[in-house]
């Protein structure tokens, strides 16, 4: 089969990890049978600087196009990058919520999983560690305070700020939805996580929530409040599953599950739209200060690579394949610097792209 992929490196060290994610793609591709076919489209920074915004309309033409979307990462410096002078709308993080609105990108799954050879890294007591985690974090991507209208004004000669949380009953069907499908693929449990002792939008989010559940009788189903949840990733991240809540909340939860595994240069992301287009790319940022070294860890980014082939193209068998490279080159103590420890070999960003295609 031939799989069109609009690549989109961005800024930082986006192009380095993406360069080894495509190699991981070309060996599974030779190994498998298979063809993949590269679009390469600019966002972010490096878009500004062609062409003065942070997405084209053609750009997002491409990726919407293309049977799945790799991303790097995008976005600079405030008060180095000039891009940050420019308005909001301007910047290099709005080519990213624009890309995500424009393709229909409503499921932000996240995994977050403690790998055994990184005990170590995790800041977590050691008895918590030794329990371990794996759990997948489902952010809703395109509602919420991220799109609900905003102003900035003088009220009676007082500057106010206005952002506006909103979601409507489908919106949140939507992804509760597909957090029980996955969940009935792993360990058939969904916590949804709202703030429904404050929020109108909570309380609705909570009562779709118990409408779907009825659908899903062998999933265990439990609501809990945000704060409480920010508590419970670090006090026992092992009795999490499926976790599942709105935009906001996500964001924040998922950079908090990351840390968590103490290692946020391992962790994948997908970003999925109603039908098999999606969006995948590293939980982590562009990483400026180390770009252009060949230092970054590019696992996060190939392992978004296969959360591509099982999700974009229903290739199960080929995303196993990259998984238990990944999970051989860690045996094989191989390690990129972030992840570095005693009596392990230290490699490159390119030097661990190729240690993990020699592997499948
Ligand atoms: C993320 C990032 C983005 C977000 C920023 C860069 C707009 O933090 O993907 O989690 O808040 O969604
Ligand atoms: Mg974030």
């Amino acid at each position: 089969m031939k799989y069109q992929i609009a690549c989109i490196p961005g800024d930082g060290i986006g192009p380095e990890i993406v360069a080894e994610a495509k190699k991981v793609l070309d060996k599974i591709g030779s190994k498998f049978g298979h063809e993949f076919l590269y679009t390469e489209v600019l966002m972010g920074g490096v878009s500004i600087d062609a062409y003065g915004v942070p997405l084209t309309d053609e750009a997002l033409e491409t990726a919407r196009k293309s049977d799945a979307v790799l991303l790097g990462a995008v976005g600079g410096r405030v008060g180095v990058d000039s891009w940050y002078d420019l308005p909001p709308h301007l910047r290099p993080e709005a080519g990213l919520l624009a890309i995500r609105k424009g393709l229909g990108l409503f499921a932000n799954l996240r995994p977050s999983y403690l790998y055994p050879e990184l005990k170590k890294a995790c800041p977590l007591k050691e008895s918590i560690a030794d329990a371990g985690f794996d759990m997948m974090i489902v952010r809703e991507l395109t509602g919420g305070l991220y799109f609900g209208n905003r102003e900035t004004k003088e009220v009676d000669g007082v500057m106010t700020a206005v952002d506006t949380l909103t979601y409507n009953e489908n919106e949140i069907r939507r992804i509760v939805v597909k957090a029980f499908d996955i969940a009935m693929k792993r360990r058939k449990k969904v916590t949804s996580v709202d703030k429904a002792n404050v929020l109108d939008s909570s309380r609705l989010w909570r009562k779709i929530v118990a409408e779907v559940a009825k659908d899903y009788p062998e999933v265990t189903v439990e609501d809990m409040l945000v704060d409480n949840c920010a508590m419970q990733l670090v006090k026992d991240p092992a009795q999490f599953d499926v976790v599942v809540t709105e935009n906001m909340f996500g964001d924040i939860l998922s950079d908090e599950a990351s840390m968590v595994t103490g290692s946020i240069g391992m962790l994948s992301s997908a970003s999925l739209s109603e039908g098999k287009l999606g969006l995948y790319e590293p939980s982590h940022g562009a990483a400026p200060d180390i770009a252009g070294q060949n230092l970054a860890n590019p696992i996060a980014t190939i392992l978004s690579a296969a959360m591509m082939l099982r999700y974009s193209f229903d290739l199960d068998q080929e995303a196993d394949a990259v998984e238990a490279a990944v999970k051989q080159v860690l045996k094989d103590g191989i390690r990129t610097v972030d992840i570095m420890t005693e009596g392990c070999t230290q490699v490159s960003c390119s030097g661990m792209g190729d240690a993990i295609c020699d592997r499948i």
